[in-house]
């Protein structure tokens, strides 16, 4: 059965006691259950604390990286054991900002997203394309080699546990959304990548959330689309009352 998503993003945002106030707020909000599915995402700092907070709720928490090796002499990094050790129950991987910032190539996410399954964390895996790969008519090209360099060497059963997320970078912190159809259209093509790659039920079972200054004003609209199956939210998941409204959206 394809899952509803709504997942927030904080990014590089709120300090610990910040952190913990939102998800305070967002967990009264939440007491009586959503028609979809909730995740938060959230610096590695706060994952324990919020998991602690939010657990028996219904929301479920993620880290948003992981390292791409399993554990040793890598100062400064966290293993993708050590996030579920949190209490976290995804990975937020392949995100735009950090294949632009830190030069997160194809072969080091395939790594991240084996590593995330095999500690038992469902990777949220985004791909999109630039806004010049979009002006040049080259999105599809673009999310397919994403698709094929990282994913697509999974097994159908592997696969069944991560959530795409469509992204085109373009829309991301820009105000500027894709059309609900825009996203349809990209999202059935994705659908139709993964129909061709592992067959009809496991594309028809698949999660593909859209994120880009999605909102409370533009998500039941874009929610509304065969394809679209919940959003990703960077800004609008920092304010409890616009990400339950988009949560409401469903
Ligand atoms: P915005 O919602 O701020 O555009 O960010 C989207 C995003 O990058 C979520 O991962």
């Amino acid at each position: 059965m394809r899952k509803k998503i709504v997942a927030g993003n904080w990014k590089m945002n709120k300090t610990l006691q910040e952190g913990v106030a939102l998800a305070t707020e967002l967990k009264s909000m939440l007491s009586s259950k959503p028609n979809c599915e909730v995740i938060i995402g959230t610096p590695f700092i706060h994952l324990a604390t919020v998991a602690e907070l939010v657990k028996g709720s219904v929301i479920k928490v993620a880290a948003e990286n992981c390292a791409d090796k399993e554990s040793g002499a890598f100062t400064g990094e966290v293993s993708a054991a050590m996030v579920k050790s949190t209490g976290a129950d995804y990975c937020i991987l392949g995100h735009s900002e950090r294949r632009a910032y830190y030069h997160e190539d194809y072969a080091i996410l395939k790594e991240k997203v084996l590593l995330a399954l095999r500690n038992g964390l469902k990777p949220i895996f985004c791909i999109g394309e630039l806004k010049e790969e979009r002006e040049a008519g080259k999105q599809n090209e673009v999310v397919k080699a994403q698709l094929e360099g990282s994913v697509f060497n999974l097994s159908a059963e592997e696969f069944s546990n991560i959530v795409l997320a469509y992204e085109p970078v373009w829309a991301i912190g820009t105000g500027l959304t894709a059309t609900s159809d825009q996203a349809e259209e990209i999202h059935a093509y994705i659908r139709s990548l993964i129909a061709a790659k592992y067959g009809k039920q496991v594309a028809e079972d698949a999660t593909i959330l859209y994120g880009g200054s999605c909102n409370d004003k533009n998500a039941k609209e874009l929610f509304s689309k065969p394809d679209v199956d919940g959003g990703l939210i960077g800004g609008a998941s920092l304010v409890a009352e616009k990400f339950k409204a988009i949560i409401d959206a469903f």
